[in-house]
């Protein structure tokens, strides 16, 4: 059955701040506009939500200098920032099992693994200058670097084994959230590159600088606000018949015809979808090597935050415990809010121990890791919340995709690369941004500039 409304310029699937972004720049262009969505809110990957009483981030929340893009728009948006609380000592656990306090960002390791640190970091530095992220394949080392596991490369750099694990902590668990044997060392310094360098991922204070008044969500809930009549909720896409005219998009039993489609979903849910005729073989290849990461992201509250009056920032470090890291996650945006929220990460491997146990095995073991941290205070939370990505069917996974060994170099200039009226756009296929709110919008933007000049 046809839509009353069934023909438009462009039909945008998906409502996260990739396809929001691209639909109200088409829309304020003039163009018509549709956006199907398949949950019933927007957002996608962002989603900010009160759970047993405390509001937290369930996805994306953080905002770093670097985000010129994502900065820009919530300025455009009327949004205002805050600070994490970091004032005092940060913690980290070391080979030795050791728990350390530390100010600054250089963890208390021996001075031969600090040096050796020192080293990797300019190495990374060095090599993400040479690149850019929007086409990491024209490295001028990219075929060797793509090669290689982000481990073996590690291994080839240093025989310090604390060294390579803190090193690999920072785009393994913390950003591409697989073990760092599970992708090469190109996507490596492709993360490294997106974010402005590798020196940025290292700085907690940087990367981590700052939080949305009211949560990052407020992003995609208000560009929803500018187009709310263009958003069909609950309409996932099962269908897409194309030809080099334009498309008929096929969702819940009824129908849109476009000139252009634009899938504004990671590209692991592309291949959800099916394309009549279906897509050229590299594209169907390609994506069967995208995959998600795994990070359970974890919320902990308790009646105050009792790491505070300890002289301690609340950040914590360790590639060694099951949550490699955790920072203090309270809501300074709320007065009258006087509790305390640590959020945690258990990434790759370690996450998939935790899953093959029962919910409160997995709480306990949560809370030891954070008892190691921060003592025993923290064995006692008012409220407990694990995010559910990876068992959502419209994500599957966290934080985004990113290319399995070797084919970054293979596939990768297919990847923003159309096929007929359709095109592809989300964060996971950004340059700069890659994997980030940032990267959104880039490629919201970007896409909009493209279909509007065409
Ligand atoms: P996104 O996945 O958000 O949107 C795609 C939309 O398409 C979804 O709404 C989905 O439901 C919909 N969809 C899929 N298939 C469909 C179909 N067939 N039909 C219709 N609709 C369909 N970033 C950051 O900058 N700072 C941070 O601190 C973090 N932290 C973080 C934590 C966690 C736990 C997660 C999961 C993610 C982050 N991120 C982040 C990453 C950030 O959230 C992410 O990069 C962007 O929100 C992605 O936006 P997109 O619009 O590209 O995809």
């Amino acid at each position: 059955m046809n839509n009353s409304d069934d023909n438009v310029d462009v039909v945008v699937v998906g409502a996260g701040v990739t396809g929001l972004t691209a639909a109200v720049r088409l829309h304020e262009a003039g163009r018509k506009v549709v956006v199907l969505e398949a949950r019933d809110r927007v957002g996608g990957r962002l989603w900010t939500e009160t759970v047993d009483g405390v509001r937290l981030e369930v996805g994306g929340q953080w905002v770093s200098p670097d985000q010129t893009a994502l900065l820009g728009m919530l300025d455009e948006l009327g949004l205002d920032t805050y600070a994490r609380h970091r004032e005092g000592e940060s913690i980290y656990i070391g080979r030795d099992g050791v728990r350390r306090t530390f100010l600054g960002e250089a963890f208390p390791v021996s001075d031969a693994t600090s040096a050796e640190m020192e080293r990797l970091t300019k190495e990374l530095d060095r090599l993400a200058a040479e690149m850019d992220p929007l086409s990491p394949w024209e490295h001028p080392d990219a075929e060797r670097l793509d090669r290689m596991s982000f481990a073996a490369w590690l291994a080839e750099q240093t025989e310090d084994e604390e060294a390579r694990d803190n090193i690999g902590l920072y785009i393994g668990p913390a950003m591409l959230t697989k073990p760092t044997h599970a992708f090469s060392a190109l996507s490596a310094v492709l993360m490294a590159a997106s974010a402005g360098g590798f020196s940025h991922l290292v700085d907690a204070d940087f990367i981590l600088d700052r939080r949305v008044v009211g949560g990052l969500q407020q992003v995609p809930l208000r560009l929803f606000e500018r187009i709310p009549d263009l958003v069909r909720l609950s309409t996932p896409v099962s269908r897409i018949d194309w030809s080099d005219d334009g498309a008929t998009v096929h969702a819940g039993g009824e129908s849109w015809q476009a000139r252009h489609v634009v899938m504004a979903v990671p590209p692991t849910l592309v291949n959800r979808v099916q394309f009549s005729p279906a897509l050229p073989p590299v594209h169907a290849q390609m994506r069967q090597h995208q995959s998600f990461g795994l990070v359970i992201k974890l919320h902990i509250t308790y009646a105050t935050p009792f790491w505070r009056a300890q002289g301690l920032s609340g950040t914590a470090f360790s590639p060694y415990a099951v949550v490699h890291e955790a920072y203090d996650n309270s809501n300074e945006d709320l007065p009258s809010e006087t509790r305390g929220t640590l959020v945690g990460f258990v990434s790759d491997e370690k996450a998939d121990a935790l899953l093959g146990l029962s919910a409160s095995a997995r709480r306990d073991k949560v809370l030891a890791s954070l008892a190691g941290y921060y003592g025993t205070e923290a064995l006692s939370p008012v409220a407990y919340y694990e995010s559910p990505w990876m068992a959502d069917e419209w994500t599957a996974g966290a934080y985004a995709t990113s290319f399995d060994i070797g084919s970054l170099t293979r596939y990768g200039k297919h990847l923003r690369q159309d096929v007929g009226p359709v095109s592809f756009a989300s964060s996971d296929i950004a340059g700069l941004g890659f994997q980030h709110v940032d990267g959104a919008i880039r490629m919201g933007s970007s896409m909009s500039e493209r279909l509007l000049s065409s």
